[in-house]
């Protein structure tokens, strides 16, 4: 099984923001939404958009593809709308003494 790896403090990524991090050679968009961090594939399922440069939205949950604007729960990775159809790689998350961890889930 993978292991945590530190990928920022949590002071570095403002509650509604996102951050492109690596962890093992694997592209991971760090998301802090609604006081919560998530860690997804920073992949977009329906043309392999970058999702760590789209927009969040924290009430909703969700992250958009800057490409054709489907849109990602930041809990599930499950797609909610068109014209994306299955779901992005969700990563396990922690926060210890400031800093956040992200084990692949591979
Ligand atoms: S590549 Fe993401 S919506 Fe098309």
């Amino acid at each position: 099984m993978a292991e945590f790896v530190a990928v920022a403090d949590s002071s570095e990524v403002s509650d509604g923001s996102s951050l492109l991090v690596e962890v093992e050679e694997q592209l991971i968009v760090l998301i802090h939404a609604a006081g919560h961090f998530y860690a997804l594939d920073d992949v977009c399922t329906h043309d392999g958009g970058p999702l760590s440069e789209g927009p969040i939205d924290a009430a909703a949950g969700t992250i958009a593809c800057p490409r054709h604007g489907a849109k990602f729960d930041v809990k599930t990775g499950s797609a909610v709308t068109m014209p994306a159809t299955s779901a992005t790689i969700v990563h396990e998350v922690k926060v210890e003494n400031g800093r956040v961890y992200v084990r692949l889930n591979r």
